[in-house]
């Protein structure tokens, strides 16, 4: 369990790399029973509500797990989490499992298929291509990937869908993406 007035939230996209918020420990988990997909349209941060980029959601998928990094916050977080992910995730309870095994109830957001912003399952060199193309206020679609992606190696996971979009998404010429200060430049555009 959490400490008093604490709570563990787990994050398995952005909020993997890309903690802008206050945190007391962090961890890495995984939840069992959900799988990491790049369904969930993001019309806010990697895209645009004319040109969505897209970003992940947990999809249920009984038997399959998904790594990822839980913090511990204090409830005054939320008002900053809930601001970044308000573009169709939802504040779900979940039960973590930390790396020793030991297990504790936390949080985790995720965007269901009934949001306004969910776009569904597509072929990875679809998304690949999709994410090539796309970019918002945050930056370039293709550097969420590049950073998750990157940020799933060092955590030793495996995620087939997410390094396979990652090759198909360099071998379509997104190498420098993640250091990418400017928005990409689109091909063709
Ligand atoms: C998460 O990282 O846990 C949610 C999805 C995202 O913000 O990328």
């Amino acid at each position: 369990m959490a400490n008093a007035g604490t709570v563990w939230i787990f994050g398995y996209g952005s909020l993997i790399w890309k903690a802008d918020f206050a945190f007391l420990e962090r961890r890495p988990a995984r939840v069992h029973g959900w799988a990491r997909r790049f369904w969930q349209g993001s019309h806010d941060h990697r895209g645009t509500p004319e040109a969505p980029g897209r970003v992940v959601t947990l999809i249920e998928a009984p038997g399959a797990v998904c790594d990822g990094m839980a913090y511990r916050i204090g409830h005054d977080v939320f008002g900053h989490l809930d601001h970044r992910e308000k573009n169709g995730y939802e504040r779900v309870p979940i039960e973590l499992e930390f790396a020793d095994g030991t297990r504790t109830d936390g949080l985790v957001y995720i965007a269901d298929p009934r949001n306004h912003a969910y776009l569904g399952p597509a072929h990875e060199s679809e998304i690949a291509a999709h994410i090539l193309r796309s970019v918002g206020p945050s930056g370039p679609n293709c550097e969420y990937l590049l950073h998750l992606a990157e940020a799933l190696r060092a955590l030793g996971a495996d995620d087939p869908h997410v390094f396979e979009i990652e090759r198909q998404l360099l071998a379509l010429g997104a190498h420098r993406c993640a250091e990418a200060d400017e928005p990409l430049t689109h091909p063709g555009a």
